[in-house]
């Protein structure tokens, strides 16, 4: 997504702004753009680059514009092709005015044709563009910035954070927020604004999240906020985690790799995090103990790699709390007919929370009164303002755009969950529970075992191999169906190749017609034996089609490894927990192949970290 970034203080604009715009950049980043209020013309300056950010803190360093306030912006392209016309800030029609924007206006084209009917002239095809001309519009005829704000925000539809700097008020800035995150670090008098705290990188120590559908004028010393309606709104501050504003990469190539190295310790801490709740849990999951025992039914929602590890958890519920689960798509679920039901709990797992889709839909469900826990890594985001209650995982930021440690953890958090409600609901014993709990954290091993095992086969043998084919078919049966899923979205995101997960079962319906010697099938095998014989039969049908077989096997499944070309072999695990075991190797695989196929890993194309509009 796009970043925003301000600043005004007592220091350069510049420099700060672009220190925090490069902290940013994972979420979008195909053309950024910086404007301040030059301090010797007083007039707004502005400089744009199409690209990666590195192109505007050239043209920056060439051509210095100075300022004490100032804002910046990278850009994901949603609305107009990447381009130094589309590069934000926008200006007025006088350009005595400019705003950087996240967040998409749906109704800009109706604005845009009144506006022009008025004579406003445009310079670009963005939505942005047109916040600024209806706050023009607004601010000439009621010369008061909070009714022009008040008027514009009544017009915009969607969701927007967006930040606007006015030459005749150079002593602050204005941000609004609806829907798109939205937060404020006040330093010694100074602030910062910016779509994510890692923007403020080390410069604040505090913190304040505008609430959805508030504005505030943030000066140098102090923050003047209100809702929509103009009512007066109180920031909160809180102290900011060091953690959150300091992620490295530590000598490593990628934080992709840094990040599938910490899973072992990611695993651990959400499991010590979870455990030290107590009963202090059902308190903070905003569910009661008697509720939880009158559940019968948990609804998963989230997107992409959330809502893999959400199809994964529905065997943890079904099979070990007895409560009927399914996890479903948020950008889906949003928009098929919805059954209003006491008895059920929703959980909504968002690695940064703040993915719009899954935000959409929790507003939805709690305008219902429905019981919503929020899994998140992110205990600022705003899906744990908006759920009645939270789960945290704890894998610590999480920069590389393809989700990894979020991954482990959710699935951790989600078996320790099923585990807790199975004990809450006489299911299993304390001592059970003790077990599952101990039982993760040998997964966890299991994990970071096979990674020291198949590395340096992988990186020296096999990713070179498997770099050359342009298609991958990925199978697995009950829960190695979801984990296929997210392998396939991993080969696809970071290396670019076509990539598609069928339940191994589906593979005579169809699927089979497209086994040949070009197209490896990736098969998940499974440790529960009557599961893998099933599996077995598949890869004979795989194999008996001359389809190259790369296998992720368990201790003592023979047939298996003598039908792979390939094979990875894992020890025998309970199936629930085998989808940590081979998570490590599946992630290390995908990377080596993107990295022998030249790709960019971190950052890869068209893609960003927080998807903050629908
Ligand atoms: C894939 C990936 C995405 C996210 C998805 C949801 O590697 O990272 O598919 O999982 O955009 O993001 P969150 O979990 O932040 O809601």
């Amino acid at each position: 997504m796009c970043s925003v970034v301000g600043y005004v203080g007592h220091r350069q604009s510049c420099s700060l702004i672009l220190d925090g715009l490069s902290r940013l950049e994972y979420r979008g980043y195909d053309s950024s753009g910086f404007a301040c209020i030059d301090t010797q013309t007083r007039h707004l300056g502005c400089t744009k680059a199409v690209g990666r950010l590195s192109n505007l803190v050239q043209l920056l360093q060439k051509e210095p514009i100075n300022g004490n306030v100032g804002i910046g912006h990278t850009r994901w392209s949603t609305h107009g092709i990447p381009s130094e016309r589309n590069a934000h800030p926008h200006f007025d029609c006088h350009k005595k005015m400019a705003v950087v924007h996240n967040g998409i206006i749906e109704n800009y084209q109706i604005l845009k044709a009144a506006l022009q009917g008025e004579g406003h002239l445009f310079s670009s095809d963005t939505d942005t563009e047109v916040i600024v001309h209806v706050f023009e519009q607004e601010y000439a005829q009621t010369e008061s910035a909070k009714e022009a704000v008040l008027r514009t925000v009544e017009q915009l539809q969607g969701a927007y954070a967006c930040v606007l700097i006015l030459e005749d008020q150079p002593d602050k800035l204005i941000g609004i927020r609806k829907s798109s995150p939205l937060c404020v670090g006040r330093g010694k008098n100074e602030m910062f604004i910016a779509s994510d705290v890692l923007a403020f990188s080390g410069q604040v120590e505090e913190v304040a999240f505008f609430p959805q559908e508030t504005f505030a004028f943030v000066a140098a010393d102090a923050v003047e906020a209100y809702d929509f309606l103009g009512n007066p709104v109180s920031l909160f501050f809180e102290k900011l985690d060091a953690l959150w504003i300091t992620a490295e990469k530590e000598g490593h190539e990628h934080f992709m790799l840094k990040e599938i190295y910490e899973q072992k310790s990611a695993i651990y801490k959400t499991v010590a995090s979870c455990s030290s709740l107590g009963a202090s849990l059902w308190e903070k999951s905003g569910i009661s103990s008697d509720a939880m025992k009158a559940i019968k039914r948990i609804k998963i929602i989230g997107c992409g790699t959330s809502w893999h590890a959400g199809r994964i958890a529905e065997f943890f519920f079904e099979e070990t709390t007895g409560i009927s689960t399914t996890a479903a798509l948020a950008s889906e679920f949003r928009y098929r007919t919805f059954f209003p039901e006491s008895d059920t709990l929703y959980i909504a797992i968002s690695q940064s929370g703040e993915t719009a889709d899954t935000l959409e839909v929790v507003r939805m469900l709690r305008q219902h009164g429905q019981t919503v826990l929020a899994l998140t890594n992110v205990a600022s985001s705003t899906l744990v303002r908006e759920c009645g209650g939270f789960l945290l995982t704890q894998a610590g930021p999480e920069m590389a755009v393809a989700s990894t440690k979020a991954f482990t953890t959710q699935i951790a958090a989600l078996y320790w969950l099923s585990q807790r409600i199975a004990y809450e609901r006489g299911k299993i014993t304390q001592e059970a529970f003790e077990h599952a709990q101990d039982a993760l954290l040998v997964a966890g091993e299991f994990l970071e075992n096979g990674i020291d095992s198949y590395k340096h086969q992988i990186f020296e043998k096999l990713a070179s191999f498997y770099a050359n084919f342009e298609t991958f078919i990925f199978l697995g049966r009950h829960i190695s169906y979801p984990f296929a899923l997210e392998a396939a979205l991993k080969l696809k995101e970071i290396a670019y190749v076509f990539s598609q997960a069928y339940p191994a079962g589906e593979l005579k319906h169809g699927p089979l017609a497209l086994v040949d010697d070009q197209t490896p099938v990736c098969i998940f095998s499974h440790p529960d034996p009557a599961i893998y014989q099933k599996i077995l039969s598949n890869a004979q049908e795989v194999a008996s089609r001359k389809g190259r077989i790369l296998s992720f096997s368990f201790e003592g499944q023979k047939e298996l490894q003598t039908l792979s070309e390939h094979s990875f072999i894992f020890p025998t695990i309970h199936p629930h927990l085998s989808v940590i075991a081979m998570t490590g190797v599946m992630q290390i695989l995908m990377y080596a192949i993107a990295k022998a196929r030249g790709c960019e890993i971190d950052r890869p194309r068209n893609l960003a970290k927080s998807v903050t509009v629908e």
